[in-house]
């Protein structure tokens, strides 16, 4: 009997091969989540995608925020591996820290909240110390997204983001598409225009934990991660403007190491993010081969990243401190149960000559793809 009430409040709703015939009766996601409402005068809503696997993604468009991803583990179980809150309230709360959202117009930082275009000046949101971070005070995670198409795979989101908002120049429509498909991928689509030139790098905010939302520290994972190179940071986690090997040095993931490792070595970067917050120069980033894989031990569920981003943010959680009494189902989530990695263009780009370039201008078009793919290890 306990064990029915425990599978009943999950917000996975059960086994996965429960769920293979659409016998998941349980709870519907409109019971386990209270995720409706109004914001800015527009409708906000979850809505579930589901595969033949029985896994199942609940996206709001809230912010455009995955709310729960239910994937099988090694028994076939259904275990929701991101991190989040059962309502939009909390969603909405100040500080909350970006669970599951589509970042924009710029994810990451920028130095000072500064830079220059074409010669002109424009002053950002300061929300991060003395920078900007993440699209400032109200960034695209903060916004009700537009649902253009929302079916059983398949999610289309889209936001039109005024000259001047945050400081931005440039009125920038954006359409994002979630999908899930039969082979327990979430893909994920980031398209945008301009009227004029504007700065751009979208990203999606989800905090992974592979033994389950509920689980502990992720330091017990193995991350694997395709970069030779990562951008050192100053003591306000701005990219220096080098490209430092990481051979030799705690930021070596080139052959899969356990988070834990040498998450607390003496060393200056990592006292600078607290742990691990910074970005991976990616050695390909082709969308052919993963560029990032982490796996859990205890659950055995792994996770391949692909994208088309020249780079990768790994945060390992460490500004998570189990403040947040509100997580899902109640759960506080404490230092370093989680892991994000953020597939990005490199922070502070717009201010650093040397790093790709993060410009779109009016006629031009943004594209770029990321998949979080879900195995089982045997
Ligand atoms: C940043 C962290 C930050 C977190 C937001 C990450 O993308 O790199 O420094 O604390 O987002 O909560």
């Amino acid at each position: 009997m306990t064990l029915v009430i425990a599978t009943a409040i999950t917000a996975c709703g059960g086994p996965a091969k429960q769920q293979t015939d659409n016998t998941d009766t349980t709870r519907t996601d409109s019971a386990t989540f209270d995720i409706k409402g109004n914001v800015d005068g527009k409708a906000v809503s979850l809505y579930t995608l589901k595969n033949s696997n029985g896994a199942k993604v609940a996206i709001t468009n809230y912010g455009g925020r995955i709310v729960s991803l239910c994937v099988p583990d090694r028994e076939g179980k259904l275990t929701d591996v991101v991190l989040g809150y059962d309502s939009l309230k909390s969603y909405q709360k100040k500080g909350e820290p970006y669970f599951g959202a589509l970042i924009g117009r710029y994810g990451n930082r920028i130095a000072k909240g500064k830079f220059t275009l074409d010669g002109k000046p424009y002053q950002l949101d300061i929300n991060d110390g003395v920078n900007t971070l993440h699209g400032g005070f109200k960034g695209f995670f903060a916004r009700v997204w537009d649902v253009k198409k929302a079916d059983n795979k398949t999610l289309e989101l889209s936001y039109v983001s005024k000259d001047g908002e945050g400081g931005y120049p440039g009125t920038l429509t954006v359409d994002v598409t979630y999908e899930l498909t039969d082979e327990n991928e979430l893909k994920i689509a980031y398209k945008a225009t301009t009227d004029k030139a504007t700065v751009i790098n979208l990203t999606n905010h989800a905090y992974f934990n592979l033994n389950g939302h509920n689980g502990a520290e992720i330091t017990n994972h193995q991350l694997y991660i395709a970069a030779d190179r990562f951008t050192p940071v100053d003591s306000t986690l701005i990219p220096t403007g080098k490209l430092q090997p990481v051979k030799g040095t705690p930021f070596d993931f080139t052959s899969a190491k356990v988070i834990g490792h040498d998450i607390d070595a003496d060393d200056q970067q990592l006292k600078y993010g607290k742990g691990y917050d910074h970005n991976f120069v990616l050695n390909q980033h082709d969308f052919e081969k993963p560029v990032a894989t982490v796996s859990s031990p205890e659950t055995g569920i792994s996770m391949e990243v692909y994208t088309t981003e020249p780079g990768v943010q790994f945060y390992s959680g460490n500004f998570l401190n189990g403040a947040d009494q509100d997580g899902k189902g109640g759960i506080a989530y404490k230092h370093r149960s989680a892991l994000c990695l953020e597939t990005q263009h490199f922070p502070d780009s717009p201010n650093q000559p040397t790093f790709p370039t993060t410009t779109l201008k009016a006629g031009q078009e943004y594209k770029t793809y990321t998949t979080y793919k879900f195995l089982v290890a045997k």
